[in-house]
């Protein structure tokens, strides 16, 4: 087994001072994201945002994409935050859309079920009990399955596995999909989705991770002999280089897994893949799209800052008071929160229907580059709540 190195937390100085991040900012922050929440709630109860807005503005779509959930996620945690049952409402219609997605298997052929269902059916099973609810996340749950493959012990990304661009192809962003998977052997008793993903994360610890402790995007495996093939990138800047939502993903992945595992090799693992992302943030917290950049005219991607920050506040928690670390992360959380409120909201930007400005869908493919994403307001808010309460994960 290959040693994945840790570098540290270069910027110590930086990272032992605690952001004056007030309770009051917090709320703050948290009403400009409710009353966005209110201008699109009326336009997005039974169309969703497209994943990334154009000019600033998210398209309306029916509920086609890997994002719809996002939004979805939002207003649950803005039911939570205010207990206002015109979020709830709007998020139960929704519902409806997820069972027949699931049902007629509308764009399903994706590891993305995860995100799609943990932040609608399972969250609102978690908040409401809604029976109807926990029964479409099951049914979410088992077409993940289809995708797993026993041999490699992966979850394929995309397509199916005839398809030549995608058989085989496991990507770091699926650790964050896995949860769904764990929370359905807790509900049915039933071991088989539990061992799927324990199995996927140990295969993304193995291949994906890199020595440096840096992420490859995707990585093929050969289904049917179970060997590792080679790393490539799909929205990074070079298959050799470290898409930063990747590694972010990977920030918030691994704890989660730990959450329902109890693995301790996973919190150590996350450490040295927050590092490495850390050590690369400018001055502002803010990571270029790719942390290859580390300054110059390159554009920032604030959503891999948004879910860094939610992954540092998970896998601090888990850290003992004797490990440095847990401060300094919880520090770091601050520190990009603190940045991304004050310089990169839509505050100054009426005509915009997003959250967060400046995060990058795909560079590579020219889309969604400088606009908003749907999960980046997403965990934007997420990481608000974390600093304001004692928030009980939809993962
Ligand atoms: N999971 C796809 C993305 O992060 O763009």
């Amino acid at each position: 087994m290959k040693e994945v190195r840790d570098e540290g937390i270069q910027n110590v100085t930086k990272y032992e001072q605690r952001p004056p991040l007030t309770k009051e900012f917090c709320e703050e922050a948290i009403a400009f994201i409710l009353h966005k929440i209110d201008q699109n709630l009326e336009t997005f109860t039974y169309k969703y945002p497209a994943p990334a807005s154009e000019s600033l503005v998210y398209p309306a779509l029916d509920n086609v994409e890997w994002t719809s959930s996002f939004w979805t996620g939002m207003l649950w945690l803005a039911y939570e935050m205010t207990g206002d049952e015109k979020y709830r409402k709007v998020a139960e219609i929704q519902q409806e859309s997820y069972k027949k997605r699931v049902d007629e298997r509308i764009h399903t052929g994706t590891h993305d079920l995860g995100f799609l269902y943990t932040l609608s059916s399972v969250a609102a099973f978690k908040l409401t009990k809604n029976e109807a609810a926990k029964e479409t996340g099951i049914k979410a749950a088992d077409l993940l399955m289809e995708r797993y493959f026993e041999k490699a012990g992966i979850i394929q990304a995309w397509g199916g596995t005839d398809d030549p661009e995608n058989g085989g192809r496991m990507i770091i962003d699926c650790c964050m999909n896995l949860p769904l998977l764990y929370w359905a052997s807790e509900v049915t008793g039933d071991p088989k989705y539990h061992q799927a993903a324990y199995s996927h994360v140990k295969q993304a610890e193995k291949y994906i991770i890199r020595e440096d402790a840096s992420s490859y995007h995707t990585f093929f495996m050969d289904i049917y002999t179970g060997k590792p093939k080679f790393g490539q990138t799909v929205q990074g800047y070079s298959d050799n280089s470290c898409w930063a939502r990747g590694q972010a993903w990977g920030i918030y992945g691994f704890p989660l897994s730990y959450k329902y595992t109890g693995e301790y090799g996973l919190i150590e693992l996350a450490q040295k893949v927050a590092n490495y992302f850390i050590n690369r943030l400018p001055d502002d917290s803010i990571a270029y799209w790719d942390l290859i950049f580390t300054s110059g005219e390159e554009e920032r991607d604030s959503s891999s800052a948004a879910i860094a920050a939610c992954g540092l506040l998970e896998l601090s928690k888990y850290l003992p008071l004797t490990n440095n670390n847990k401060r300094l992360y919880e520090n770091a959380a601050m520190h990009i929160v603190q940045s991304l409120a004050q310089h990169y909201t839509s505050m100054n930007n009426p005509e915009s229907n997003g959250v967060l400005l400046h995060a990058v869908y795909a560079k590579p493919h020219n889309k969604g580059v400088d606009e908003c994403n749907i999960w980046g307001d997403y965990y934007y808010f997420e990481a608000l709540v974390r600093l304001v309460k004692d928030w009980d994960l939809f993962w």
